[in-house]
């Protein structure tokens, strides 16, 4: 290095010139600015209004609004774009706050006040959220002040220059001397101008999650909401805004996303004049969250993101800014253990020396991480099946004489395969729920949601334990914490097999989301070593909220590879591929019924951060067992690139028979391309493979064809994969820049 500042310190400098850049105010216009972005709005100095300018493509000037014909019922408000609309006052769309005052009504007046640029991000009180450091992100905090109602409004925006991405969120607070309802209460909240737009969003069901929706934003709402209490399965907290030409490599697409685990709804509402107003936070549903004289309720944050570079470039700055300002855990950019879970094998039924068994099968496969699922607690009402011992965290007496202490030291004596490292120990818990057949329950009827004496209706003959109640959250800490200081445990996977019934009041949704915050910040903070996985049913919580705490999460309970596709495809349109955990199980497929050789259920689980089995060894056919010391090797030489790379969909298996994606290492040195044929075909031939995020003059060897082409070539002729004629054919494909 010359004399001066190092590489690293240059590029810091560069980062906190940008980031002073980021935010600035001028007579009450405020610009945020990223580097292929820009975020406007400004103060109506008559109303004291937020009125929105731009969201979109870089923008350096306010422009005067688009006229609009003044006269008959549509006036005033109703007529501009607003960044906080509220209730009455002319406005006749939704309001992203609505409050109801003590005495009835619900019309505010919130208005400038004061405003407030800082570096950096402060955190959010008791909430996932995204954060930075000063060179990372700038913030802006604009008060705005209802006088007639004393409630003040802190708006937050924090912009990501490298990442255009905008983070919002409020907090309100009561300055009067009477209690205040919030019925309705949106994270992001603003108003595009009158532009022709789809909405796509990711819809499903158990074993069915993430399937791309798209449909046109029309006249009144368009929009979905999980009332679930959780994220859910049948819709993600996430959205995407695109004109009807936008493609996954070229376009405008905004991406919106709620870093949240409740219920939430999401809406565009597109007004007489064209306008899109653009809704998501909350269900009002579940919310009338009562808040008390002197008190401060805090949003959660809302993501959004704007690419010009289709849906591809929207999902890599969601990709990126996840991993890097999300994701807290270490081993958030850290390569993961190949994991083996007990459930396919053995079920219910099982004791620690049928368990020490598998492991030990497992370790002969070269597994890392034994993780032992569902039935290993209970005493008064042991876990044989699911209609007891939920909430009765003790190791059973009957399958574990000694506790687990002993039993995991045997696992741990495992030396993995061809490694040096012993083979660690996972366990499954499902620490909110409870059976009515349990000590816990008897014990203590009163901590399930419940509505007075409604029926408590059971689903998996479960209840969900109240959260929201701090002695309930106590005897959670203490039992996970009770369980992790038993053993040499290194893997929890938490599971949430239900969804909320009864509550006693609409507002328990979000006391419970932050019981259950608070409880695994607690958990994450305490045990920094233990690899947490997240799975609710499947990815009934893949949400951002709890990306914030876990790295991972379970993608779906489909392990059909040929489903898991749509599927894992689908949760990447927001959602960074090394965040998902994906396992290769037997065939036929439990679910499906398919039989997908073992090479093709591994390419497809591979694209994922966390890659393991679901299955018995022992029942492996000797075809497959053939594959496994191979299957192993790619593993782990793809690990690396999936967990710190760049991902690319290059064609989605609901629109093609050849579905592929691409990895690029961080170098930009190597890419690793996953290409799939779903169903022999005589004619049509397979379409050319045409690559993306390749250097277009620098040259790549590729493994296929053991030759090296220009990254032009391979962007623009593409590459013809030898596809036999046969079902469920897969390729993995590596290139090397020369
Ligand atoms: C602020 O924005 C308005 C448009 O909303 C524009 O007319 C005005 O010139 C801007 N003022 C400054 C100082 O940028
Ligand atoms: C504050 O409220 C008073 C009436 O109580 C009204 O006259 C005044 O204009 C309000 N100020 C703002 C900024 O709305
Ligand atoms: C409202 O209360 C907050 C918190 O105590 C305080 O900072 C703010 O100045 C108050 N606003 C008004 C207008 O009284
Ligand atoms: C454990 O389970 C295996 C397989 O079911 C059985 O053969 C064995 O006797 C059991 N051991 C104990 C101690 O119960
Ligand atoms: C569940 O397991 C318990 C305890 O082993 C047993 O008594 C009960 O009969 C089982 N129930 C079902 C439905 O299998
Ligand atoms: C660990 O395994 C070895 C055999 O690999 C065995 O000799 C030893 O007794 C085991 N140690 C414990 C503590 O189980
Ligand atoms: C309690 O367990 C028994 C035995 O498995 C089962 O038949 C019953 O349905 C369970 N009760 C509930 C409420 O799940
Ligand atoms: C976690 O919770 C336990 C039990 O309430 C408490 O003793 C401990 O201080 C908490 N630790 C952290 C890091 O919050
Ligand atoms: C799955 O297909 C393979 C290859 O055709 C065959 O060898 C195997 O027996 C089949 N397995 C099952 C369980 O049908
Ligand atoms: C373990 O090492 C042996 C000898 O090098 C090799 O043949 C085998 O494929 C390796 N197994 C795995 C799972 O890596
Ligand atoms: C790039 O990836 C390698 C592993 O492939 C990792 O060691 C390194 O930390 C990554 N660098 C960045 C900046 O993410
Ligand atoms: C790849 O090409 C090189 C150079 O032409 C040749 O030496 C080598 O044998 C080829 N490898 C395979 C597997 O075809």
């Amino acid at each position: 290095m010359k004399a001066g500042l190092g590489v690293s310190a240059l590029a810091a400098l560069a980062g906190l010139a940008l980031g002073q850049n980021a935010i600035t105010e001028n007579s009450g216009n405020f610009t945020l600015t990223a580097d292929g972005m820009s975020y406007l709005f400004h103060v109506d100095q008559a109303s004291g209004d937020l009125f929105s300018d731009h969201f979109g493509g870089p923008s350096t000037d306010f422009t005067p609004p688009a006229q609009i014909y003044q006269g008959g019922w549509s006036d005033g408000l109703t007529n501009v774009r607003r960044e906080f609309p509220d209730v009455g006052r002319s406005d006749f769309r939704l309001p992203a706050i609505h409050i109801q005052h003590a005495d009835g009504n619900t019309v505010s007046a919130f208005a400038y006040q004061s405003h407030e640029i800082l570096q950096g991000k402060p955190s959010l009180p008791g909430l996932p959220a995204t954060y930075g450091e000063d060179a990372d992100v700038s913030t802006v905090q604009v008060t705005l002040y209802d006088n007639y109602s004393d409630v003040t409004a802190v708006l937050s925006y924090s912009v990501f220059p490298k990442y255009n991405a905008v983070a919002r969120s409020f907090q309100l607070h009561n300055n009067g001397s009477d209690e205040i309802v919030i019925e309705r209460a949106y994270s992001f909240s603003a108003d595009l101008p009158n532009l022709d737009l789809e909405m796509i969003e990711l819809q499903g069901d158990w074993a069915a999650e993430m399937n791309r929706v798209k449909r046109k934003v029309q006249y009144g709402e368009t929009g979905f909401r999980s009332t679930e209490g959780y994220s859910s399965h049948i819709h993600n907290p996430f959205f995407a805004l695109v004109s009807p030409t936008t493609t996954e490599t070229t376009g405008e697409a905004w991406g919106f996303n709620l870093v949240y685990t409740g219920s939430f709804a999401a809406t565009a509402e597109r007004f007489s004049h064209g306008f899109i107003r653009v809704l998501l936070g909350l269900n009002p549903l579940h919310s009338s969250l009562h808040l008390a004289p002197g008190d401060t309720f805090t949003s959660p944050e809302a993501v959004a993101v704007y690419s010009s570079e289709g849906l591809g470039g929207m999902s890599r700055s969601f990709h990126n800014l996840y991993k890097n300002h999300l994701s807290r855990g270490v081993q958030t950019k850290q390569t993961r253990p190949i994991l083996l879970n007990s459930w396919e094998g053995l079920g219910f039924d099982y004791n620690e020396s049928s368990l020490v068994t598998l492991a030990g099968e497992a370790e002969a496969l070269g597994i890392e991480l034994f993780v032992n699922d569902d039935g290993w607690f209970g005493t008064e009402y042991p876990r044989d099946n699911d209609t007891m011992g939920l909430g009765d965290w003790t190791p059973n007496p009957a399958k574990f004489p000694d506790g687990l202490g002993p039993y995991v030291n045997d696992v741990n004596n495992y030396t993995v395969l061809n490694s040096t490292s012993k083979l660690q120990f996972g366990l499954w818990m499902e620490p909110e729920m409870v059976n009515p057949n349990s000590t816990l329950y008897h014990e203590h009827p009163d901590w399930v949601l419940h509505s007075g004496q409604h029926v408590r209706t059971l689903t998996r003959n479960q209840l969900v334990l109240n959260l929201a109640l701090p002695e309930v959250q106590e005897f959670v800490l203490s039992t996970v914490h009770r369980i992790l200081d038993s053993a040499n445990i290194q893997y929890i996977k938490w599971d949430n097999n239900r969804g909320i019934h009864e509550m006693p009041s609409p507002a328990t949704d979000h006391a419970y989301i932050l019981g259950l915050y608070r409880i695994i910040d607690n958990l994450t903070t305490t045990y920094p070593d233990v690899l947490w996985e997240g799975c609710a049913s499947g990815g009934g919580r893949f949400d951002a909220g709890l990306l914030h705490y876990w790295p991972q999460s379970w993608a779906s309970d489909d392990t059909d590879a040929s489903n898991r596709l749509t599927i894992q495809l689908g949760t990447s349109l927001a959602y960074p591929p090394s965040a998902m955990g994906c396992h290769v199980s037997a065939v036929p497929n439990g679910i499906t019924n398919r039989n997908i050789s073992i090479t093709y259920r591994a390419h497809v689980a591979e694209m994922c951060g966390s890659f393991g089995f679901e299955l018995n060894p022992s029942e492996l056919s000797a075809e497959e067992s053939a594959a496994i010391p191979s299957i192993m090797a790619e593993a782990h030489k793809v690990n690396p690139i999936v967990i710190t790379g760049d991902f690319y969909r290059l064609a989605l298996p609901d629109e093609t028979n050849w579905p592929a994606a691409q990895f690029i290492s961080n170098d930009t040195n190597t890419a690793a391309v996953f290409a799939f044929q779903q169903k022999a075909t005589v004619k049509p031939a397979a379409p050319p493979l045409r690559l993306q995020g390749l250097d277009p003059q620098a040259r790549y060897w590729n493994s296929v064809d053991n030759v090296t082409y220009s990254g032009a070539t391979y962007a623009n002729a593409g590459i013809n994969l030898p596809w036999a004629t046969a079902d469920y054919q897969s390729m993995l494909v590596w290139l090397y820049k020369q």
